[in-house]
């Protein structure tokens, strides 16, 4: 089976095929960072603006690198939700049209499914059950997933998402847009002790809150004149300081989750599942937790991970949309276990 994933959710444009006997043989990403980093964070209308010029010739390359015709696709996988609704919107016509034109299954894919399953493209020994810990721009969630298509969401973020935490960190901080990457690679040489941020609600279930944290960076940063911040050590203390406030709480509600729910297996997503320490210290966990991590370029958007959400409903045989549906900015991953009742 072969099947083609189209993400437009935000501000990346991602184009893949997936292909059931030999994995992702086809893929393009084009990020919009540099439209919108002047502005310091994504504006909604450049964002689908952008996605509208490049959706077609991005397929059309991957149709022709993949040597696929596009006769030979069984599905066409999108991202209907969550996300910026303009964005959505792009790629959803997108794919109904090539949907309606070629006679093409479309499956609406939920975008943090999406990254939940990446993880399975790169390994194929993960089992059910197992914990998901999904750390996006836009999200903070950890799921228990039972079987595919089954999730339970047992913990969110009640303000920022953990993402959004390091992108306005690095704000403050004079770093470029996306924090998260810059933070990240500040962070590096700096010490994590520096500074004694806070650990929010880490006594109290197993809910996060970022904005508290956030908050006490900025009261740090308003101690000391913009020189004093911009200095290359202070800068590295107080990126790598408020990084490991960040890490150290999202790792000890997994492992919490984990030992509440009696499972042994932890898979992490999503853009903030790219950085660099979290993935270095999740070996300081209880040695019974396998923890699982896609490739820090499968972490971030893409549209392999869509290609591949979209294989599985496949093979699962449910969740076609013969019409065209409207995109759905807001849309919990719990409502997708209803759907494949
Ligand atoms: O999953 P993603 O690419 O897009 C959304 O669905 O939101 O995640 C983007 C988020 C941004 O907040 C970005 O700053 C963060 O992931 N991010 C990172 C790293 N790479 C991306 N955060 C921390 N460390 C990183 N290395
Ligand atoms: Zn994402």
């Amino acid at each position: 089976m072969k099947i083609l994933g189209i993400e437009t959710s935000c501000d990346e444009t991602g184009v893949a095929i997936y292909d059931s006997d030999r994995g992702i043989i086809s893929e393009q990403l084009y990020s919009q960072i540099n439209l919108h980093r002047k502005f310091g964070g994504v504006i909604p209308e450049l964002a689908s603006r952008d996605h509208a010029k490049r959706l077609t010739q991005m397929t059309r390359d991957v149709l022709s690198s993949g040597e696929v015709n596009i006769d030979q696709l069984d599905a066409i996988a999108y991202t209907s939700g969550p996300g910026l609704i303009g964005a959505l919107m792009v790629g959803a016509a997108f794919a109904n049209s090539l949907s309606l034109r070629y006679n093409i299954k479309v499956i609406p894919i939920h975008h943090m499914e999406g990254h939940l399953l990446a993880p399975f493209i790169e390994n194929k020994d993960i089992t059910y059950p197992f914990l998901a810990l999904l750390v996006s721009g836009g999200h903070t969630l950890l799921v228990h997933v039972n079987s595919f298509g089954k999730y339970q969401i047992i913990g969110q973020t009640v303000d920022d998402a953990v993402g959004e935490c390091f992108d306005k960190v690095a704000r403050m901080l004079g770093l470029d847009y996306p924090g998260g990457p810059a933070i990240d690679q500040k962070a590096r040489t700096g010490d994590g002790k520096a500074f004694n941020f806070p650990r929010p609600m880490l006594h109290q279930g197993l809910d996060f809150s970022f904005s508290g944290l956030k908050t006490s960076v900025k009261y740090e940063i308003e101690k000391h004149t913009p020189e004093m911040i911009g200095a290359p050590k202070m800068l590295a203390n107080i990126c790598a300081s408020f990084q490991e406030a960040a890490v150290e709480t999202l790792l000890y509600k997994c492992e919490k989750a984990c030992h509440e729910l009696g499972v042994t297996q932890l898979v992490m997503a999503g853009g903030v599942a790219a950085n660099s320490r979290l993935r270095e210290k999740v070996n300081e966990m209880d040695d019974q937790i396998h923890v699982y991590f896609p490739s820090p370029k499968l972490c971030t958007d893409n549209g392999a991970m869509i290609a591949y959400a979209g294989y599985m409903w496949l093979k699962k045989g449910i969740k076609f949309h013969e019409i065209v549906t409207s995109p759905r900015p807001r849309w919990s991953l719990e409502e997708v276990n209803n759907e494949s009742l």
